[in-house]
């Protein structure tokens, strides 16, 4: 299971500072959202790569349109050299299998991950919009993009395993919502610890907050590498 830290801060400084204090985690993600892109594009991530060539890119801003324009913005994400990247599987299979097939071409691709459930919804905010259940949706939802040759879902750690079990063991999960140490669930619902996100077979978890709002994000993330080696032993 490895850590994927979200650089959501108000300034790119402010993230830069982060990862500096943390290039030497081994196997360190590194999260670029939709603020962080928006903000400061594509520079920030040769920032990123400038302080560690090794940290992992994932570029998490979420695909969601017609077929044509997710191919096209996948294929863009990709000349951008990140590891991973975000579509929404409710996107659908046609989208999402054309997207698949044209970055199949490519020398090198990121690995592409559809979002199922946010994990800022509980399951009466779910019902509300989709009239059923996060369970039921999401496992759906994973059938097709399993389906469609995507590499992976994000989804809460509840949902990892059994959608493992109803597609395959090695169809990636990555988990947001992660809070370690019992920090606040701020906007997120169903928030889980680094150990129910193991037991779950969670590949990647993602941690945004509890690091970079904690007192000494070093030393938090110093334990989450350390609960993560004590959920395996
Ligand atoms: O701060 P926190 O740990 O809640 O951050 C979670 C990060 O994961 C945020 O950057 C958020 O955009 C992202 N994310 C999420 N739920 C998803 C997909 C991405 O929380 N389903």
């Amino acid at each position: 299971m490895k850590l994927c830290i979200a650089l959501d801060l108000e300034h790119q400084e402010q993230n830069l500072k982060l990862l500096e204090n943390l290039h030497n985690f081994p196997n360190l993600w590194v999260k670029v959202g939709l603020r962080s892109y928006i903000r400061d594009g594509k520079n920030f991530l040769n920032l990123i790569k400038q302080i560690n060539p090794e940290f992992k890119i994932f570029l998490d801003l979420k695909l969601y349109d017609i077929p044509n324009t997710m191919i096209d913005s996948a294929l863009e994400c990709a000349k951008l050299n990140v590891d991973m990247i975000t579509i929404h599987t409710s996107s659908g299979r046609i989208a999402m299998s054309a997207l698949m097939q044209s970055l199949k071409s490519l020398q090198k691709r990121p690995l592409v991950f559809g979002v199922t459930a946010l994990t800022s919804f509980d399951n009466s905010t779910f019902e509300e919009i989709y009239h059923t259940s996060i369970d039921t949706q999401a496992t759906l939802l994973a059938k097709i993009a399993y389906e469609s040759n995507l590499d992976g879902i994000v989804c809460s750690a509840y949902e990892s395993l059994s959608i493992k079990q109803h597609t395959h063991k090695d169809f990636l999960t990555l988990t947001p919502g992660i809070r370690p140490f019992a920090e606040d669930a701020d906007d997120q619902k169903r928030v889980a610890t680094i150990q129910q996100a193991y037991e779950n077979q969670s590949d990647f978890i993602v941690v945004g907050r509890p690091i970079y709002k904690s007192a000494n994000p070093i030393l938090t993330v110093k334990k989450i590498y350390e609960e993560i080696e004590k959920c395996k032993s």
